[in-house]
């Protein structure tokens, strides 16, 4: 099934009026999230008021397991998005690969311990270029027969037979951003929206957006955003969810952090679970959780929140959904 979304001031095109068999215009934010509804005044009192207690209470009782594992399995991108770092007329790293035997080495050790949670195949940068992206999704299925696998891609090069491999090989849901600068749909997903029948038992979503829009500072690394004048003070749940393993093999503190300047282990010689628990990533939590920025390298700089759904989806969270875990935790 292909489900798309558009922006709330964009009329879907007359010819998916109605949707042809297999797909779904959506306006459902826990399907698909438009970034105005990930990121925000009201977002961040949703995290104060519902996940930094949360976090808080997992903290004291030492058990907060990462729940999306993202691995960035290789650099560069072919597109460029005005609000992002590694925009491929601007990305200053040079071209690099995560050695499938490292790759190997992560999935045995999350098949080891049942990992049955969110493994995303990206983090900056464009997964489809990747030939070797379906051999990876096979790796992470065979250890993790119940992990969600998902990648995120801008969709030039989504084509029916790239996609129909990806999920062949194991794919749980693949998210097409689909920019441009008029909001318009490129090529490569209006293919797929006609090929939507043969996709029925495929997850694939849709979310149609403008590559010139201006979003979080990210770390202080967008492009299109002048950098905060102080840090803000504020809780940030990504540190409490997240693990990152960049196309380097070095274990970042934050996916927001395109060009890896804090680095909390090696794939080489750490596992992710020593990572997890390694002194630098603690020293933030126990910071982050107090609401302080000031002084932690990335977070003094950066606007986001981590505004996650607490009810174990990665979805993101509701009104409704907030409402009830406010009724079952006061
Ligand atoms: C870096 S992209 C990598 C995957 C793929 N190339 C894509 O664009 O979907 C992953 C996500 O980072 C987001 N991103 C990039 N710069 C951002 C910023 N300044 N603030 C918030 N999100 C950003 C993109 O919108 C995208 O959803
Ligand atoms: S957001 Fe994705 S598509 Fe856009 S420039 Fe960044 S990596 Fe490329």
């Amino acid at each position: 099934m292909i489900r798309i979304r558009f922006p709330r001031d964009v009329a879907p095109p007359a010819w998916l009026d109605p949707p042809p068999l297999g797909v779904e215009v959506t306006t459902d934010p826990r399907v698909i999230a438009l970034e105005t509804e990930k990121n925000g005044p009201e977002q961040f009192a949703a995290v104060e008021r519902t996940l930094r207690p949360m976090f808080q209470h997992l903290w004291r009782s030492g058990t907060v397991p990462f729940r999306v594992v993202l691995v960035e399995t290789q650099s560069g991108c072919n597109y460029s998005c005005e609000f992002c770092p590694v925009a491929k007329a601007i990305d200053p790293r040079p071209f690099g690969q995560l050695d499938i035997t490292l790759i190997r080495k992560i999935a045995t050790e999350l098949g080891a311990f049942g990992y049955d949670r969110t493994i995303a195949l990206f983090a900056n940068n464009e997964p489809l270029l990747d030939p070797r992206l379906e051999e990876i999704i096979s790796i992470f299925r065979s250890s993790c027969q119940n992990a969600h696998i998902r990648v995120l891609t801008n969709g030039i090069l989504a084509s029916r037979e790239r996609v129909t491999s990806l999920f062949n090989a194991g794919l749980s849901l693949l998210i097409v951003n689909n920019y441009t600068d008029g909001r318009r749909l490129i090529g490569p997903t209006r293919d797929l929206i006609s090929a939507a029948k043969d996709f029925l038992p495929f997850d694939i979503r849709i979310s149609v957006r403008d590559r010139r829009q201006v979003l979080t500072t990210r770390a202080g690394l967008a492009p299109n955003r002048s950098p905060l004048t102080a840090p803000m003070r504020g809780f940030c749940a990504l540190p409490f969810t997240d693990i990152v393993v960049s196309h380097t093999g070095l274990i970042n503190l934050c996916g927001f952090d395109a060009y890896g300047q804090v680095v909390i282990g090696d794939v080489r010689t750490s596992s992710l679970v020593g990572a997890w628990t390694s002194e630098p990533f603690t020293r933030y939590r126990q910071s982050l959780l107090l609401g302080v920025r000031k002084g932690l390298q990335l977070c003094e700089k950066c606007d986001f929140d981590g505004f996650r759904d607490p009810f174990g989806q990665e979805k993101i969270m509701t009104r409704g959904d907030l409402t009830k875990h406010d009724q079952k935790n006061p």
